[in-house]
């Protein structure tokens, strides 16, 4: 199964189902933390545009506009991630988790999107389809840093009490 070649849909699905399943873990954390309910529902609402944009990148590479680089595909990091945050959903059904650890386990995933340069995998001339890679990544240090400051507010805090 390790050497098994994977192909453009299945590469793009992967990359998708991963936004995805961010978003899930952020609307969890919305309900869980409500104080910061707003800024995990903003945050999943993100991660949902990406998951369609890059859906919307796959009907490019049908006409060529977009070449995804099969070689680039890190599957074993996707996968990781991928394990890594059905994991912390599953476990925040059996326990209840501080704020400061839901905040910094948010970091980590953006910290870790933007350091796996999963986005690398698509190669593409069109200026606009570039805007939208760019885009997605933007996203995902604004993401990161938001998250960073919101864990040392949470964290100043906690000192304090
Ligand atoms: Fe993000």
């Amino acid at each position: 199964m390790g050497n098994q070649q994977k192909s453009t849909p299945d590469i793009l699905e992967k990359l998708a189902s991963n936004e995805e399943s961010v978003a899930t873990l952020y609307k969890t954390y919305g309900e869980a933390f409500p104080v910061l309910g707003e800024f995990w529902n903003s945050l999943a609402g993100e991660e949902r545009n990406h998951a369609s944009w890059i859906r919307g990148l796959g009907a490019q590479t049908e006409n060529r506009r977009i070449f995804v680089s099969e070689k680039r595909f890190n599957a074993v990091a996707v996968q990781t991630v991928l394990d890594y945050l059905a994991k912390e959903l599953a476990r925040l059904n059996i326990e209840k988790i501080p704020i400061v650890e839901a905040l910094s386990i948010t970091v980590s995933i953006e910290q870790s999107l933007i350091e796996s340069k999963f986005f690398e995998v698509f190669e593409t001339d069109s200026v606009e389809l570039k805007r939208t890679l760019t885009k997605i990544r933007d996203d995902t240090l604004v993401h990161r840093n938001k998250a960073k400051d919101a864990l040392e507010t949470y964290k100043k805090n906690r000192q304090q009490i």
